[in-house]
């Protein structure tokens, strides 16, 4: 059910900011007053939902909050540096203040697949809102089973996340390919498009995928998928469009009968191939 109190953004201090790479900033934030709203503190949502992040003076643009609720006191959001809104974040600095509406939109479904094995397959910044889900599983270790964890990006400085990429790779019963689009000076990693690492995928009946990145690569990697032998409703993605009101009021996310920051922007697949688009 909306909650129209949701729609209030709510005062968010920057506690610390680190360049991930050079268009990408990760942004720790804390509310700077306590709220009489359902969403009180900064732990109070699920990996795969979004804010609406506001500046003054340059608008708002929906965000995934890319930290795990099971960390107290912040949460953080991984922010590209793209247009009006992320460019003014960009600008910003420690202990500026900013809006922050939400959190909205389907989580990720982090308890149904209690006990599975999990592959994510992330692209460039997708891998931002996987973190999220990342993280949640980290902590809860042994709450669920194998995980493997497919990353590209286009060159090696585009890589975000790398330190995290290693220490998750040297959990147990985790493992983590990365690779670059094409060969390059220094890189002696994988080279070729993510859907290149399915070979180290085995037995794919196994796994839930959860898939997150650009569209192109959303689009392949499904495909790749669904040509290996993946149920439909064992690969969940995100779907990413222009939103305003973030609630399901104003319909700039309105596609095939789903508003997706209500119903999304976490669908399966089977869920997609209802609503009659492309992906
Ligand atoms: C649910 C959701 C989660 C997101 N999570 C993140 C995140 O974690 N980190 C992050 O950096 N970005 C994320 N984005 C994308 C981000 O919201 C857009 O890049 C943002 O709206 C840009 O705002 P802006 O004012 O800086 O750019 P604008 O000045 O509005 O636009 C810059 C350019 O990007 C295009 N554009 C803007 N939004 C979209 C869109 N949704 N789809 C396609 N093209 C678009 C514009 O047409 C324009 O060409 C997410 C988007 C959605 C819908
Ligand atoms: S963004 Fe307004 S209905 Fe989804």
């Amino acid at each position: 059910m909306f909650n129209p109190k949701l729609y209030i953004p709510r005062a968010a201090i920057i506690e610390k900011i680190e360049e991930l790479v050079y268009d990408t900033k990760l942004y720790r934030l804390k509310f700077k007053h306590d709220c009489r709203c359902d969403s009180s503190s900064e732990s109070d949502y699920k990996p795969g939902q979004f804010v609406q992040l506001s500046i003054l003076g340059a608008g708002e643009a929906p965000i995934s909050i890319c930290s795990s609720p099971t960390e107290q006191g912040h949460f953080e959001l991984c922010v590209r540096n793209l247009g009006l809104v992320t460019a003014a974040a960009h600008g910003l600095k420690r202990g500026d203040e900013i809006g922050i509406r939400g959190p909205y939109g389907n989580p990720f479904p982090i308890e149904e697949v209690k006990s599975q094995d999990i592959v994510f397959i992330g692209g460039g910044i997708g891998l931002a809102p996987l973190r999220s889900v990342i993280k949640y599983v980290m902590d809860n270790r042994d709450d669920y089973g194998e995980v493997i964890i497919l990353y590209g990006a286009k060159t090696k400085e585009d890589i975000v996340f790398a330190t995290e990429l290693d220490e998750w790779s040297q959990r147990q019963q985790v493992k983590v390919f990365t690779t670059i689009d094409s060969g390059q000076n220094g890189w002696t990693g994988h080279v070729g498009v993510v859907t290149t690492l399915f070979d180290k995928i085995k037995y794919a009946f196994k796994y839930k995928a959860f898939v997150c990145g650009p569209p192109i690569m959303i689009h392949f990697t499904i495909k790749g998928l669904l040509d290996a032998g993946w149920a439909q409703q064992d690969i969940i993605t995100t779907l990413e469009r222009h939103m305003k009101c973030g609630v399901g009021k104003c319909g700039h996310c309105y596609i095939g009968g789903k508003y997706v920051c209500t119903d999304g922007p976490v669908f399966t697949y089977s869920q997609i191939d209802t609503l009659g688009i492309e992906v």
